[in-house]
C-alpha cells in the first residue's frame, strides 16, 4: 500500500494541451494509494478522454453539474475530498476560483469543498505574466491555496517560457505537502472516545414509537473529527440513518434502555463519553403486544421514568476530573445558558455543550450550530454558527484540554 491509501484525491483536469499529462498523475496518484475522483471542464474534454482517466482511475470521470444529483452531487464530491488538485489550471479556471464563481461541476465543487487546493496553472507566459492572472494567482495564496509552478520551457506552438504544467511527480510532491500542512493534531491518539448520538424511540406498540427530532448529525460529526485526531471511537448510534465515519466502531441501538447497555458496556475503557444524542426522558410502561386499534378507543398510554445514563456516569465518578471525562449535551429553548449550568451541576459532567434549538440555523437536522460549551471549572466557550464539523472540533479542542498530558 503507498502512503496515500484512505486518500481521496478530486483530481480537476481543465482545458489546456497539459491535459494528457493528467493521466499520469492520475496513475501515480492511484499507484500511491489514493482514490481519484475525475472531474472534467468540459475544454478538458476536448484534450484527453475520459475513458483514459476512467481506465486508469477505476472511477467515474464526472463533468456535468446536471448528472446523478442525488448520488454524488457536487456538495457530496467536495465534502468527500481530503485534497483537491487541478492539473492542470488554465488561466480562466484560476480566475473563477479566485471570483468564486461556480459555473461548472469543477467550480461548484471547489466552492463546496473545505479540502486543501493545489492548483497547476498551465499557459502561454503573457497569460501568465498578465495582471489579471498576477492578481487571481495572489488571491487564491493568500486564501492558503497552494499553487505550484508554472516551470518554464517549451509551450504550445513551440514557444518558450513560463507556463509549462510542473511535472507529475512535482504535483504530488504538492499533494503530499498540501495534505502534511493540513493534517489535524493527533492530539487524542491513544484515546478511547464514546459517542453516543441520534434519537431513541420508545415503542408503544410494535408499530409505533416515542421518538426526538434528534437526526444524529452532531454526534457523528464528533465521532468523525475525534477518530480523525487519533482516538479509537465507539459510536452508539440510536436511529441515525448517517453513514458510518471512516474508522469508527458502530453499534446500533433503538431505546434508551439499548443505549444505556451499550454505554455501560463500553465505560470502562473510555478517555472520554461524549453523550450528544437526545435520549427519551419517558418510555411507555407496558408495550402493547400488537397493533393497537382505533376501535378500541383513545388509548391511555402510561409513561415510565427511564434512566438518565449521564447522570449515572456522573454519580459514578467521585467529581468532575475523573475518568472518563465526561460531556452532556443540553438542547434547550428558554434561557439556555442559566438552564444548561444548572443541568451540568446536576448530571455531574465536565462540560455541557448547550444548545438553543429554538435558532433555525442551529440544533436538530441542520448543518450548522452554534453552541456555547460550559465547563464545570466555570469556563464558557462559545462558538459562533459555523458548520457542525467545525463545532465539532471546538468541543474536542475543550475536551483535550480537559484531558491534559
Ligand atoms: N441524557 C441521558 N439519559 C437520559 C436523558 C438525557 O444520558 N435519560 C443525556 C443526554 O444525552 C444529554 C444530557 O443528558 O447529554 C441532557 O439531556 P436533556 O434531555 O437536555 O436533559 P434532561 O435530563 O432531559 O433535562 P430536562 O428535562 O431538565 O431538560
Amino acid at each position: 500500500m503507498g502512503d496515500l491509501a484512505g486518500v481521496r484525491v478530486l483530481l480537476g483536469v481543465t482545458g489546456g494541451i497539459a491535459a494528457y499529462k493528467a493521466a499520469l498523475v492520475a496513475r501515480l496518484l492511484v499507484h500511491a494509494g489514493a482514490t481519484v475522483d475525475p472531474v472534467l471542464t468540459r475544454g478538458a474534454e476536448r484534450f484527453i478522454g475520459a475513458a483514459t482517466l476512467e481506465g486508469l482511475t477505476g472511477r467515474r470521470v464526472r463533468s456535468d453539474v446536471w448528472e446523478d444529483i442525488p448520488g454524488e452531487s457536487h456538495v457530496a464530491l467536495g465534502r468527500a475530498a481530503d485534497v483537491a488538485l487541478i492539473y492542470p489550471a488554465t488561466a480562466h479556471t484560476i480566475a473563477k476560483l479566485a471570483g468564486g464563481l461556480a459555473d461548472d461541476l469543477l467550480t461548484t465543487t471547489l466552492l463546496a469543498a473545505t479540502c486543501p487546493l493545489v492548483v497547476a496553472p498551465a499557459m502561454h507566459t503573457e497569460m501568465w505574466q498578465h495582471a489579471a492572472t498576477a492578481a487571481n494567482v495572489a488571491t487564491l495564496t493568500g486564501r492558503g491555496v497552494h499553487v505550484i509552478g508554472p516551470a518554464s520551457g517549451i509551450l504550445m506552438g513551440g514557444d518558450v517560457g513560463a507556463g509549462r504544467v510542473v511535472e507529475p511527480e512535482d504535483a504530488i510532491a504538492a499533494v503530499r505537502a498540501a495534505l502534511a500542512s493540513a493534517a489535524p493534531d493527533r492530539d487524542l491518539q491513544g484515546r478511547t472516545v464514546v459517542v453516543t448520538a441520534g434519537g431513541t424511540r420508545e415503542p408503544i406498540d410494535p408499530v409505533r414509537y416515542l421518538g426526538n427530532r434528534s437526526t444524529g448529525k452532531m454526534g457523528f460529526a464528533i465521532a468523525d473529527a475525534a477518530a480523525r485526531r487519533g482516538a479509537s471511537v465507539h459510536l452508539v448510534a440510536a436511529n441515525a440513518g448517517l453513514p458510518t465515519p471512516d474508522g469508527v466502531t458502530r453499534h446500533d441501538v433503538t431505546t434508551a434502555l439499548e443505549l444505556r447497555d451499550a454505554v455501560l458496556g463500553l465505560v470502562d475503557r473510555a478517555d472520554v463519553v461524549v453523550k450528544a444524542a437526545a435520549v427519551a426522558d419517558f418510555r411507555p410502561a407496558t408495550v402493547a403486544a400488537s397493533k393497537l386499534k382505533k376501535a378500541d378507543g383513545v388509548p391511555v398510554v402510561e409513561l415510565t421514568r427511564n434512566p438518565d445514563v449521564l447522570a449515572e456516569l456522573g454519580a459514578a465518578r467521585s467529581g468532575p476530573g475523573e475518568r472518563p471525562l465526561l460531556v452532556g449535551f443540553a438542547a434547550e429553548t428558554d434561557d439556555p445558558e442559566q438552564r444548561g449550568w444548572d443541568k451540568l451541576k446536576r448530571k455531574g459532567a465536565d462540560l455541557l455543550v448547550v444548545n438553543d434549538v429554538s435558532r433555525s440555523d442551529a440544533g436538530f437536522a441542520t448543518d450548522t450550530n452554534h453552541v456555547v460549551i460550559l465547563g464545570a471549572d466555570g469556563s464558557r466557550v462559545e462558538v459562533a454558527l459555523a458548520a457542525k464539523r467545525e463545532v465539532a472540533d471546538r468541543i474536542l479542542d475543550r475536551v483535550v484540554a480537559g484531558l491534559g498530558d
